[in-house]
């Protein structure tokens, strides 16, 4: 990702986590199908959306149960009294252009949009989505690629035949690096290092984020005490204070 960002020493000399050094790797050989699962909180669809895109801005679909088939591949519109026209959805505007499809928290996609995720998401050389006015047969362009995100820990929880199309999964666990050099150098080691906190309640990068805002009106132990409460606010000023020492 093209991003300017001062050198930093704490960051730096942490090295890069595995995750996001498998991530890159596979999008730099090509790899045009990609799983990025893990806690909450690391950046993972900030990465689908923004890592290695070509073809520009990414299509993003947030999986609910309220996601609709219409939000996928399109729906009609009125277009003037009497006509109807086809709007395009996401999918198909990835497809045409070549471009990323984030498919984000897939694991909350309902059936018949699971369906439908399977026909898009297939294989370039299978997947063909036919307009349903026009009758145009559309192809996804060569250089098309989709991210799926999901924060459970257990693959096996998808569809199998989803899964099927997605060979590479990367389990993200910690945050990316670019991520952390927006919040004040003191934190960034911390937030960076994913260790603070419990292994179930980790400190994710948006409450890092929270903290430091909070933090900078308020001070740090009425900040604490805003985001985690009477009895984790100490823990996590203990831990920080350990981490400073640490460095
Ligand atoms: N590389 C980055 N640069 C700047 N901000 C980032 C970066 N990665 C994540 N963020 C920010 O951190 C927060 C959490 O990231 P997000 O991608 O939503 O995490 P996840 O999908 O793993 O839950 C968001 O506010 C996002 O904008
Ligand atoms: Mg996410």
């Amino acid at each position: 990702m093209a991003l300017m960002v001062e050198s930093d020493a704490h960051v730096d000399e942490v090295p890069l986590a595995q995750g996001w050094r498998d991530f890159a790797d596979v999008l730099a050989a090509g790899v045009d199908r990609v799983i990025l699962y893990g806690p909450p909180g690391t950046g993972k669809t900030f990465a689908a959306l923004h890592f290695a895109t070509l073809g520009g801005a990414a299509e993003r679909l947030i999986c609910t149960e309220d996601l609709t088939t219409a939000d996928v591949t399109g729906t009609w519109m009125p277009a003037g009294h009497d006509r109807w026209e086809w709007l395009e959805g996401p999918a198909v505007r990835a497809w045409r252009r070549g471009g990323r499809l984030v498919v984000d928290e897939v694991d909350r996609a309902a059936g018949d949009v699971l369906s439908l995720l399977l026909a898009m998401t297939d294989t370039d050389g299978s997947a063909q989505w036919q307009h349903p006015h026009t009758g145009e047969i559309v192809r996804p362009a060569e250089s098309f690629t989709v991210v799926m995100t999901t924060n459970i820990e257990r693959l096996e929880e998808l569809p199998v035949a989803l899964r099927d199309r997605f060979p590479v999964a990367v389990r993200i666990d910690r945050p990316h690096p670019a991520s952390v050099r927006r919040l004040s150098a003191d934190l960034r080691r911390p937030a960076l290092s994913g260790t603070l906190g419990e292994e179930d309640r980790r400190v994710s990068l948006r409450t890092f984020y929270a903290f430091d805002q909070l933090r900078e009106r308020h001070g740090a132990e009425r900040a604490a005490h805003l985001l985690f409460g009477e009895t984790r606010a100490q823990a996590f000023l203990d831990a920080l204070v350990i981490g400073a020492l640490e460095r």
